[in-house]
């Protein structure tokens, strides 16, 4: 069993994970109307994987007995972005938005002495360390290329061989 605290903040981070997947879905629709389709690739791959977070909680949340807590998902707060660099600013606040909410959880988890929710969370803020510094590195780059089209499409090329690998494969 849980506390119904962390039920609810579970949920919710659930229910995070899969607005994450929406928003970068709606990245990924936006970058292939571009004609990028390596940036529409990462973009869905990192899609992917937040649906596999928000799955992850989910089935975390009924192996402790407990039933999830289901609200509506909201609609991607945009859909259009000026530029690469405009969108992964985007990504980047995001990911920073969700490392917040991530240590949050595991204050709570702690605060509530829930320690298999406490080691549960570890690999979430392990996670957010990896999810900050690829945002920082690829908005870096676009910066510092000032989107030249060249690099951009050299970035795009490189982007096509992102796959994504379920984290969580071999802990089912
Ligand atoms: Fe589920 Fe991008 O963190």
């Amino acid at each position: 069993m849980m506390k119904e605290s962390l039920v609810k903040a579970y949920s919710t981070q659930a229910n995070a994970e899969w607005y994450s997947a929406y928003l970068y879905l709606a990245m990924c629709s936006h970058a292939d109307s571009l004609g990028l389709k390596g940036f529409a690739n990462w973009l869905y791959v990192q899609y992917q994987e937040e649906m596999a977070h928000g799955n992850h909680m989910y089935q975390y949340i009924a192996e402790r007995g407990e039933k999830a807590i289901f609200s509506a998902i909201e609609k991607p707060e945009k859909v259009e972005w000026a530029s690469l660099t405009e969108m992964f600013e985007q990504v980047l606040e995001h990911e920073q938005k969700v490392t917040g909410l991530i240590n949050d959880i595991a204050t709570l988890s702690k605060n509530e002495n829930d320690h298999a929710s406490y080691n549960f969370i570890q690999w979430y803020v392990d996670e957010q360390v990896e999810e900050e510094s690829s945002a920082d590195e690829i908005l870096s780059t676009l910066k510092f290329v000032k989107e030249d089209p060249v690099a951009v499409y050299n970035m795009d090329k490189e982007f096509q061989a992102r796959v994504f690998v379920d984290p969580f494969a071999n802990a089912k």
